[in-house]
C-alpha cells in the first residue's frame, strides 16, 4: 500500500493495491464526536488540510468554546504571519456544527473524541455506527482504552481504529495509530495515509492498554504527583528538574495540568486495572485533587493556577 498524491483540495486520498487491481479509496468529508479540547484540534487540523469537517456535540457551549478556541488559534497564526486571513475563512468554512449524531451520516470517517470512559466511549461508538454511513471508517482519539474492546460495541470492528492524537493536537506532531485485534490492513493504510496528508507523523502500535504513549509517559506524572505527595520537594521544584535537567519542554506537574487531572487519574486506573499492577496505582493527591475538582487548565487549577 502506499499513500497517494491530493489531486483536488479537500481529499485525502490511498491507493490501495488488492486483489481486484488498485483502487482509490477517499476521506473527503471527516466527523468529530466531542468538541472538548482534543475534538476542537482535531477539528482545526482537518480543516486546515482542505477536508470538511462536521464537529457534533450535545452541548451547545461546547460547540462555541470549541469554535472560540480555534479562532483564539487562528488570529495567533495571522498575527505571526503563519496563516493569512483568506486561510483561515477558507479553514473555518470547513466546519459546520451540529448537535445530533445523526449529522455524522455523510462522513467517510467519524473520530471519536468524547470522555475517556468506557462506557461513554461505547454508548457514542454503538450510535455512530447505527448513523454512520456502512462503508465509514471509525476512529477513537482514547487514551489507553483497548481498541479492540471499543470495537466490540459496533458491528464494524474491521473499520475501527484507534487514532490517538496529543494535546495540543495543532501543534504536536505525532498520532499513535493503533490496531485493534480486527481492525483490517486497508483501515490502518487509509488512516496512515490520512494521517501524513495533515501534515502529521503516524506511529503504528498494537492495542495494548495506554499503547506506547500513556503506558511511559503516566507513570512519570504519577511518580512526580507522589514526589509532591511525599514533600520530596515543591511542585516548582519538581517541574525545573525535568525541564532544565532532561530538556522537557514542560514539567510534568504542569503537563498533568494540560492533559486535565481527571483525564490523567482515568489512565492510570486503566493501567493499573487492565496490566494488574501496582506500579500504576494512581497517587492518592491525584485522586484527592480529581475529586476536590482540580482538573488542571481547564478548570483554572491543578497543580498550578490558570487565570482566565
Ligand atoms: N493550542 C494551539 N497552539 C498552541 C497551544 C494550544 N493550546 N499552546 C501553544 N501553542 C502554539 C503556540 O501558538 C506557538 O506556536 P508558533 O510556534 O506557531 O508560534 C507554539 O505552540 C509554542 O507555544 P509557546 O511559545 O506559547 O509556548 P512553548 O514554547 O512553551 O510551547 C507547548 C507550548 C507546545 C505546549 C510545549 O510546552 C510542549 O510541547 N509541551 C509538551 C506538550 C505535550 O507533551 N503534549 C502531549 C501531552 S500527552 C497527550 O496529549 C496524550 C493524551 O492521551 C494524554
Amino acid at each position: 500500500m502506499r499513500a497517494g498524491q491530493p489531486e483536488e483540495e479537500g481529499k485525502i486520498f490511498v491507493e490501495a493495491e488488492g486483489r481486484e487491481g488498485t483502487k482509490r479509496q477517499l476521506i473527503e468529508r471527516v466527523a468529530i464526536v466531542g468538541a472538548g479540547t482534543m475534538g476542537s484540534g482535531i477539528a482545526q487540523v482537518f480543516a486546515e488540510a482542505g477536508v470538511a469537517v462536521t464537529l457534533v456535540d450535545a452541548a451547545p457551549t461546547a460547540l462555541q468554546w470549541a469554535m472560540a478556541a480555534m479562532e483564539r488559534n487562528w488570529s495567533r497564526s495571522v498575527e505571526k504571519s503563519k496563516r493569512t486571513p483568506a486561510e483561515v475563512d477558507s479553514a473555518r468554512s470547513r466546519i459546520a456544527l451540529a448537535h445530533d449524531i445523526a449529522a455524522v451520516g455523510e462522513a467517510d470517517m467519524v473520530i471519536e473524541a468524547v470522555f475517556e470512559d468506557v462506557a461513554t466511549k461505547q454508548g457514542v461508538l454503538r450510535d455512530v455506527d447505527r448513523v454512520a454511513a456502512p462503508e465509514a471508517l471509525l476512529a477513537t482519539n482514547t487514551s489507553s482504552i483497548s481498541i479492540t474492546q471499543l470495537a466490540a460495541a459496533t458491528e464494524r470492528p474491521g473499520r475501527v481504529i484507534g487514532m490517538h492524537f496529543f494535546n495540543p493536537v495543532p501543534v504536536m506532531p505525532l498520532v499513535e495509530v493503533v490496531r485493534g485485534l480486527l481492525t483490517q490492513a486497508e483501515t490502518v493504510a487509509r488512516v496512515l495515509a490520512c494521517v501524513t496528508r495533515l501534515g502529521k507523523t503516524p506511529v503504528e502500535v498494537h492495542d495494548f492498554p495506554g499503547f506506547v504513549s500513556n503506558r511511559v509517559l503516566l507513570p512519570m506524572i504519577n511518580e512526580a504527583i507522589f514526589c509532591l505527595q511525599e514533600g520530596v520537594a515543591d511542585k516548582d521544584a519538581i517541574d525545573a528538574v525535568m525541564r532544565l535537567g532532561m530538556a522537557h519542554p514542560m514539567g510534568p506537574l504542569a503537563l498533568a495540568d494540560l492533559i486535565g487531572l481527571d483525564v490523567c487519574l482515568n489512565i492510570l486506573d486503566v493501567l493499573q486495572r487492565e496490566l494488574g499492577e501496582d506500579k500504576y496505582r494512581p497517587a492518592p493527591l491525584l485522586r484527592k485533587m480529581v475529586a476536590a475538582g482540580k482538573l488542571g487548565r481547564k478548570s483554572g487549577e491543578g497543580f498550578f493556577l490558570y487565570e482566565g
